[in-house]
């Protein structure tokens, strides 16, 4: 994805979560500790390890792609084989050292550990290497909490933030930071700094849940309101580093229309989009799955993809260049939406992205899988291949799932008519002396919405009606 529209997405989400100033990028260095010998200690947030083959040099390019996801400046990194676990700094004293020299070489400010650090590992790596530490929860935190756009999104960010700050303070590369610079905090008599912190902390953790108790209450009704939409919603998923931004850019870009000013500044990530048919559908980027994800994330995860909750249909972006990888991540993919509770019904295209970087063998091989399936595009969003088609496939999907029905208002209905071209699709209409027949194309929501409103008056077409609308369209 461009850095101009990574920014796009970034400014839009720092105003509404932690108001990082715009500064020079940090000089980050990625390790990723390959762990061999000993499993981890068991950490109350880390999952058990995933029974998936994702190499060391997968799971490098993932944290790697993930940093360069809140622009930060990578200025070096490494695979760190770990044989045994040393409590105190997870590295052996031999291997701290050698990465010290090189992380000094690189003069890195930050270093990302591609794995769980306990608050003491974390100390001691920091003296050990002078730059801050971060681990990989710090890491995704950092990034759902600028991609989180709905209340109930960024208020479990924060929650989640907050609880993972707890175990760990006296460090400031976070959040807290910036408040404490911006608010200029002062504590009670004797108050130590790391109490003043401890205490904010505290507090700021009971607010954002009773908040939160308050944010699920009224849910329900955001969610009423979202589905008034007229348009269907169509939400772009899959894991991280797949191609979601690029696409979503690329099928955005084709066409600005005047109603999308409405969602730029709502929204960055929804945009309107014109379908070959003409017709308009709302594009949604969401936030990208990342493997191994730490549990503790999983509620602020969650409430980052409200949007795919709510579509009309999901587009399931997948990288297919490492089969195994792309089976795994399928399979998270998977496993996360039916947990979301999203039904099996839901339709879904796959979206076979990077399509440029396949071989020759593989573009034979993935091409003649995708011809044997109705439901898969191939496309690269890079070099616009498939793009089209995969428009072509969207409006095909969208229109299977619509019901067609037929309406008879009469001229002084004007209300009605009106209501009918807010939220349905007008495919016909005849005007006559005495009124007006309309034939309608209805996404479920607004079928059943349309049902209370008309009733009987609105009714399935006849064979005949269909075929006439057919040979027209
Ligand atoms: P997250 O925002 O982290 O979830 O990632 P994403 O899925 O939105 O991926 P993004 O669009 O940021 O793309 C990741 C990288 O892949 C960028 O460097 C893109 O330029 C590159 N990329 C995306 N699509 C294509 C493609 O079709 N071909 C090639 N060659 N590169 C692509």
């Amino acid at each position: 994805m461009s850095r101009q529209s990574r920014r796009r997405k970034q400014s839009a989400r720092n105003e509404i979560t932690f108001q990082v100033e715009e500064r020079k990028p940090t000089r980050a260095f990625v390790i990723h500790p390959d762990i061999i010998g000993q499993a981890p200690a068991p950490e109350r947030d880390m999952p058990a390890p995933s029974p998936t083959s994702r190499s060391p040099r997968r799971r490098l390019e993932e944290a790697l792609s993930l940093a360069a996801a809140i622009d930060l400046e990578i200025v070096g990194h490494a695979i760190a084989p770990v044989r045994k676990v040393a409590p105190a700094t997870l590295f052996g004293p031999g291997k701290v050292e050698e990465l010290a020299a090189d992380i000094a070489a690189a003069d890195a400010e930050l270093v990302i550990v591609n794995s769980h650090l306990s608050p003491g590992q974390q100390r001691n790596l920091e003296k050990a290497w002078n730059a801050k530490v971060i681990d990989r929860t710090g890491l995704i935190l950092e990034i759902f909490g600028r991609r989180a756009s709905t209340k109930e999104g960024r208020l479990q960010v924060e929650l989640a933030h907050l609880e993972y700050q707890r175990t760990r303070l006296v460090r400031s590369w976070t959040h807290l930071e910036r408040q404490r610079g911006g608010a200029g905090f002062m504590g009670g008599p004797g108050e130590t700094q790391l109490e003043i912190d401890r205490r904010i902390l505290k507090d700021r953790i009971a607010r954002i849940r009773r908040q939160l108790e308050d944010v699920k209450r009224t849910r329900e009704l955001h969610r009423k309101t979202r589905r008034k939409t007229p348009w269907p919603i169509v939400a772009l998923a899959g894991y991280t580093n797949t191609g979601k931004s690029t696409l979503f850019n690329r099928l955005t870009k084709a066409r600005v229309l005047a109603k999308d000013q409405l969602f730029a500044t709502l929204d960055p990530t929804m945009r309107l989009i014109r379908l070959p048919s003409g017709r308009e559908v709302v594009l949604s980027d969401t936030v990208g799955f990342i493997s191994d994800l730490p549990t503790a994330l999983v509620a602020a995860f969650r409430a980052t993809l409200e949007e795919v909750v709510e579509a009309d249909l999901i587009l399931h972006v997948r990288d297919m260049r490492d089969p195994e990888e792309a089976g795994a991540q399928a399979e998270d993919v998977k496993k996360v939406l039916s947990e979301l509770g999203i039904c099996e019904e839901k339709p879904v295209i796959e979206v076979w992205n990077k399509a440029d970087l396949w071989s020759a063998e593989q573009r034979r091989a993935l091409r003649a899988r995708a011809a044997r399936r109705d439901d898969v595009a191939v496309t690269s969003a890079i070099t616009g291949e498939g793009l089209e088609e995969l428009r072509a496939l969207v409006a095909e999907r969208l229109a299977s799932k619509a019901a067609v029905r037929k309406l008879r208002l009469t001229h002084a209905e004007g209300e009605h008519l009106a209501w009918c071209y807010r939220h349905t699709e007008v495919l016909s209409r005849a005007d006559d002396e005495e009124g007006i027949t309309l034939t309608l194309r209805l996404p479920p929501a607004a079928l059943s919405r349309a049902e209370k409103r008309f009733g009987a008056r609105l009714r399935r077409e006849t064979a005949a009606d269909e075929s006439a609308r057919l040979a027209a369209e």
